[in-house]
């Protein structure tokens, strides 16, 4: 049945529930280049403004899905169990997470992303290990689920189209701030891609889309709600990104730090994060009574990283880029330290290099902030408060302020902030 596109916009304009072959029609439409960005855009203004249903919510995912292909995991012959983070600093729980879940026999199939504006892209982070390729085809992940376990590479364009170009047009328009509209953008990718289970990562403060605790559980509940519709099992645990996690934001160094995980050290954050989320993971995939604590201690969690990274073209002996300029933040004064602000730091690695404006533009992979300490520790005068690395000098000034005004430091010690907020099922 067809549609007149300026309809569709006036019944959402309107605060009218838009019916199932309304959606179903203007999904399609739009994937075939026949409703215009101008009128799609429209509409996701007024979806932002107005909401949608549970009901609308459901279809206008269906209709992304059905928009592209989904994948038959089959061949992987394990079950198969993904991550999702909904985005935020120094996130780099993928790299370390995904081969220490493969190594209990499961398949994590990580389809992911490269970064926009403050956070960062987990395809970025392992392009910064030299050889490292993230192109893979279907056949090529598949047999690496199998073989492997883990593998971690970019979406192929036939997956959820509808959302390729939606995401691309409301990241112009203002309009990625809804919550139906994230949802319905990140269930789908994830349905399509074919995973049995998926946990969840939904990230609250000042570095994540959701700024408060009540509408991250509203997100968390709609994108659980749409995983049991579609038979994908799906867990959400809510999780804090008012600080970075960990100390390293940037591409090459959040690879660094992943390994020292990998390796049974690293930041007590990361390490805390990745043990949630993989035994999540691991009793969604029939495994509750493996031990993934043991898997980082014993080197097995490692021996599936480098399996990962070899079968992927990449060399994980090779020293990471290293960067021309760096330049040290001190503590003006003495104290405790009680901001690390996410979005700041972000954004300084972001000026630094790390992250890109625009999606055609190159990140470097040795840009980024090392903090040397975090919130709640005491510091000296002169104490050095953080690093900023750049490849291109010019960049450092603009980053380094940015970088400043991002860290406060008081008299006393901030309240202790649990990471784990709160788990949605
Ligand atoms: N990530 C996505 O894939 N889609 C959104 O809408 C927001 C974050």
């Amino acid at each position: 049945m067809g549609f007149a596109a300026v309809d569709v916009i006036r019944a959402k304009r309107d605060g009218r529930v838009l019916s199932d072959a309304a959606i179903d029609w203007v999904i399609g439409a739009y994937t075939a280049g026949e409703v215009a960005e101008e009128q799609m855009s429209a509409l996701a203004m007024a979806i932002l403004l107005n909401g949608m249903t549970g009901a609308e919510i459901a279809r206008w995912t269906a209709a992304m899905i059905a928009s592209g292909e989904r994948l038959d995991l089959s061949g992987a012959r394990r079950p198969t169990v993904d991550k999702h983070s909904t985005g935020g600093v120094g996130d780099k729980i993928t790299l370390p997470l995904a081969p220490l879940v493969a190594s209990f026999g499961v398949a994590v199939p990580q389809l992911s992303g490269r970064g926009l504006g403050h956070t960062g892209g987990t395809l970025d982070k392992l392009e910064a290990i030299p050889g490292f390729r993230v192109r893979l085809s279907t056949a090529e992940f598949v047999g690496q689920l199998r073989e492997v376990g883990a593998s971690v590479c970019a979406a192929s364009d036939a997956l959820a189209p509808a959302d390729r170009k939606l995401y691309a047009l409301r990241d112009v328009t203002g309009t990625v701030e809804s919550i139906p509209l994230i949802a319905s953008s990140i269930m789908s990718k994830k349905i399509a891609e074919g995973t049995d289970a998926l946990v969840l990562d939904v990230k609250v403060g000042s570095g994540a889309f959701m700024k408060d605790l009540d509408s991250a559980r509203e997100l968390a509940r709609t994108m659980v709600e749409l995983g049991g519709a579609h038979g994908v099992r799906t867990v959400a645990l809510l999780t804090d990104m008012a600080t970075p996690l960990g100390l390293a934001v940037g591409n090459g160094i959040e690879v660094a730090e992943s390994v020292q995980v990998l390796a049974g050290g690293g930041p007590a954050d990361v390490v805390e994060l990745t043990l949630a989320l993989a035994r999540e993971m691991l009793a969604a995939a029939g495994r509750p009574d493996v031990d993934p604590e043991a898997a980082l201690a014993n080197g097995t969690a490692m021996d599936s990283w480098r399996a990962m990274v070899r079968a992927q073209g990449g060399d994980p002996d090779a020293p990471l880029p290293a960067a021309a300029e760096t330049e040290l933040v001190r503590a003006e004064r003495a104290g405790v330290v009680s901001t690390m602000d996410a979005y700041g730091v972000g954004i300084a690695a972001w000026r630094a290099g790390a992250g890109r404006a625009r999606k055609e533009d190159p990140v470097s992979a040795a840009a980024g902030v090392l903090l040397h300490r975090k919130p709640g520790e005491w510091v000296e005068r002169g104490d050095v408060l953080a690093e900023l690395r750049a490849d291109d000098p010019a960049r450092i000034a603009p980053a380094l302020d940015e970088l400043r005004g991002a860290i406060t430091i008081a008299d006393e010690a901030p309240p202790r902030r649990p990471l784990v907020l709160d788990r949605v099922s």
